[in-house]
């Protein structure tokens, strides 16, 4: 199963594991802080790229269930509402970048887009980072397609060019960001990162924006871990940075991932900068963080779907004058018991010999029907037969609500939606037993 930062740490041919979420959303208060650090007016959202999310009949190729449709639409983000603790957190990172900000020689300082629409070209997401066609992370198993040229991002790097290219040399960019992916209780179909980027004069050498990366984000690990927290650097792969690097911060007993980041590779940079013919090039660090990460082990939030709930007993945890050092955690108001329910089928396959089922085709079904009732999809039985040679696979899935108990009849009624929703939308992948 895959953990925190992304999938974009692991070299090309690797699949991993499975996942997936959804459930309605209610738009709450209005009071969004789009606060800026300098003037630059944050790129818009574009109706034109939000039509075609909604286009009919969807092409070939789009992948995207409607829960997911519905939440990209969403506005305002969550990491846009306050008190939320995404917004909490992203407004931590951006008070210390203000400081930061003054240190260096432009006048400008860090500026902090958050409104940038989800929906990018795969131009954007894949080729102008450099990932290779056969990364896993291209998968229609792991990313969400609206067609051949647009997709919901999977990660806020594909706006690096974009903005390097508006003439943007030192910035945050945060954004909702898109992954099939497991059921559980650190997974979620949509989470937000945060991404930076620092641009150098062209003079400066590799090791002057090495020490300068790592001295800024441990920085901010001590802003927002504590002067105390210690940090180590993992050495790591990213196709888009070179070195590429994580950094660790050891936090109640462990050593956590916090993000990724490195020195971006010299292609990128030349292209941000319109610089195709000229020999020198400025170097440029940067780096990827997720805010759901960082807020669950800063306050202690044990299940992502929290994110997203409209509870007060959630909301009324967080307040704009909370403690961010760790010392505020949250309390979970109380834990309703799980129902679990299996559901098992053999893998068809194609008229090549072939599988076609993915444990994400799964997932995706799930959620949509469930939403954030379904807590945790794993599989618990697989075995082949021998004279078939078809295999069995048995999921079992794990409901249970935030909130209240949940009934014993409306989870038969979700499974038995699941069942014939198999039936239908899986029908040349598997068949039920
Ligand atoms: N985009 C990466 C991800 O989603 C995170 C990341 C790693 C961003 C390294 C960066 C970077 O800018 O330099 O996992």
């Amino acid at each position: 199963m895959s953990t925190s930062t992304s999938s974009f740490n692991q070299q090309q041919y690797q699949f991993r594991d499975y996942t997936f979420i959804a459930g309605g959303f209610d738009s709450r208060s209005n009071n969004v802080d789009t606060r800026l650090f300098s003037t630059a007016t944050p790129p818009t959202d574009n109706a034109a790229l939000k039509e075609l999310l909604t286009a009919t009949p969807a092409h070939p190729n789009n992948n995207i269930p409607p829960h997911i449709t519905e939440r990209a639409l969403m506005e305002p983000k969550l990491y846009q509402i306050s008190p939320h603790p995404l917004y909490l957190i992203k407004k931590r990172i951006e008070d210390y970048f203000k400081v930061v900000g003054h240190n260096v020689n432009s006048d400008e300082g860090f500026v902090s887009m958050d409104s940038m629409a989800p929906i990018v070209t795969l131009e954007a997401n894949f080729d102008s980072l450099l990932i290779p066609q056969d990364h896993v992370s291209r998968s229609p198993s792991d990313t969400y397609y609206i067609n051949d040229e647009y997709l919901l991002r999977c990660h806020t790097s594909a706006h690096q060019v974009q903005l390097l290219k508006q003439g943007h040399r030192q910035f945050l960019c945060t954004g909702d960001v898109y992954r099939r992916d497991d059921i559980d209780r650190s997974h979620y179909p949509i989470f937000h990162q945060m991404e930076g980027v620092k641009v150098f004069d062209e003079d400066a050498t590799e090791e002057q924006v090495l020490d300068d990366l790592k001295a800024t984000l441990e920085g901010l690990a001590k802003h927002l871990f504590g002067a105390e927290a210690e940090c180590r650097w993992v050495e790591e792969y990213f196709p888009f940075t070179d070195p590429s690097l994580e950094l660790e911060v050891f936090f109640d007993g462990e050593w956590l991932e916090v993000l990724g980041c490195g020195v971006m590779r010299p292609e990128i940079v030349k292209n941000g900068l319109g610089k195709g013919d000229s020999d020198t090039l400025p170097r440029a660090w940067a780096f990827g963080l997720g805010l759901e990460r960082l807020a669950m082990i800063l306050f202690q939030i044990p299940d992502i779907r929290l994110f997203w709930s409209d509870d007060e007993r959630f909301w009324k945890q967080f307040s704009e004058d909370m403690a961010m050092d760790g010392s505020a955690t949250f309390q979970t108001y109380s834990k309703f018991p799980p129902v679990y329910k299996d559901v098992s089928f053999w893998l068809k396959k194609n008229e090549n010999d072939v599988v076609t089922f993915h444990p994400n085709d799964l997932l995706d079904l799930v959620r949509g029907i469930a939403g954030d009732l379904a807590e945790n999809v794993e599989m618990v039985d697989q075995f082949v037969n021998p004279k078939t040679t078809l295999e069995s696979q048995c999921y079992r899935i794990t409901y249970r609500s935030m909130d209240r108990s949940l009934t014993n009849e409306e989870i038969d009624e979700l499974q038995e939606n699941l069942r014939s929703k198999i039936e239908s939308a899986l029908a040349d992948k598997v068949e039920l037993r």
